[in-house]
């Protein structure tokens, strides 16, 4: 690991963090990202199918490690996630063979699974875990009223958001609670969104954060659309935080590089210095950054959609600082 180099941490306004696994605390990996960054996610270990795989069988040994490792680091934790609609067990949307989509008469009993997941995840890390990404993804902006048609929503509408947010928070008061979603820079989207949050603040659901995912790529969407979706949402009155950033070399679903030119890590690390500009704008809204993995060598995009080299992080497979590093930490020396 470079120690010449500045951390990360060390030149933003706002908190810096990394999604992670196990493998993330280990060797040259812990190093570098107790190095530059001041925060984690788990990437999958807190998801459902990780934490409840059976009903009321708890499995938190990855969980566990990554919240010690945290506090013994010093480093902030942002929980993700208690409620979405994938990697959730399919036993959660079953009565015994039953589909509980098919009737949804049988609201009390998933509300009840969900609230008494969030007890046991949430109330196990209290005061442990700053941030929670309560629900995750629940916007469609092709359906009429915005909300995606997930089996948590065509059960039981709306309360499933309601009874997640107010669960966590009678659980562990003092953790920032978010709504966290992808695509919030596309106007359509950003809109949906924007709608949501402000009906369910006006209903009293304690919300405390947007989170905007911003898996984006080396063109778009423009940065100028990312700086508005973070004023627009100011009027809300809520905190954001960029939960999952990083930026596909593609700009489409097919192409793939035997190498990745020299010259589109240059073109990646003026993308980041785009993207880092308007946060360090706005970073009065902003509470945190966190890229969506530590180095390109564990990366979600190396097999989405397709199983192809994409290389969508600050560091590279050595763990070496690339363009997209200096484009972050100093754009005087992107080349
Ligand atoms: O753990 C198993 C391993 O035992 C097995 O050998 C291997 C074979 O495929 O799979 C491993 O599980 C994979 C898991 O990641 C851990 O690497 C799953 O197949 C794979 O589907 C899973 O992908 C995760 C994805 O969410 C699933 O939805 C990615 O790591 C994770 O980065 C990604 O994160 C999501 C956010 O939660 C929400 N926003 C989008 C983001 C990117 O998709």
């Amino acid at each position: 690991v470079q120690t010449d180099i500045p951390p990360v941490k060390d030149t933003l306004p706002f908190q810096v963090g990394a999604a992670i696994s196990r493998a993330q605390t280990i060797g040259g990996h812990g190093e570098l990202l107790t190095r530059h960054f001041d925060s984690v996610t788990p990437g999958n270990a807190l998801k459902w199918d990780a934490t409840e795989p059976r009903e009321g069988e708890f499995t938190f040994d990855e969980a566990d490690h990554l919240v010690a490792y945290a506090a013994d680091h010093g480093l902030r934790f942002r929980g993700h996630t208690l409620a979405w609609h994938s990697q959730t067990p399919a036993w959660v949307f079953k009565d015994g063979d039953r589909d509980l989509t098919a009737t949804p008469a049988d609201k009390a009993l998933l509300l009840g699974r969900l609230e008494n997941h969030i007890r046991t995840v949430a109330g196990r890390y209290k005061g442990r875990i700053q941030t929670w990404d309560v629900v995750n993804e629940v916007v469609d902006e092709n359906q009429p009223d915005g909300m995606r048609r997930s089996p948590w929503f065509q059960v039981t509408g709306y309360d499933f958001i309601r009874t997640a947010f107010r669960v966590a928070r009678e659980v562990d008061p003092a953790a920032k609670l978010v709504i966290n979603d992808y695509n919030t820079e596309f106007p359509r989207k950003r809109q949906a969104l924007y709608n949501l949050v402000r009906k369910l603040k006006a209903e009293g659901v304690p919300i405390d954060a947007v989170g905007h995912q911003l898996h984006v790529n080396i063109e778009r969407p423009p940065a100028s659309e990312i700086e508005k979706t973070i004023e627009t949402f100011a009027a809300l009155g809520v905190d954001q935080q960029v939960t999952e950033l990083d930026v596909s070399v593609y700009t489409d679903f097919v192409s793939s590089y035997t190498t990745v030119p020299e010259a589109v890590l240059a073109e990646q690390g003026h993308r980041y210095k785009e993207i880092f500009d308007v946060f360090r704008r706005q970073a009065a809204r902003l509470s945190s950054v966190t890229v969506w993995g530590l180095a390109d060598d564990d990366t979600w995009l190396s097999t989405f959609p397709i199983t192809r080299l994409n290389p969508p992080l600050l560091f590279d497979d050595e763990l070496q600082a690339k363009p997209a590093y200096w484009g972050v930490v100093d754009p005087a020396r992107l080349p």
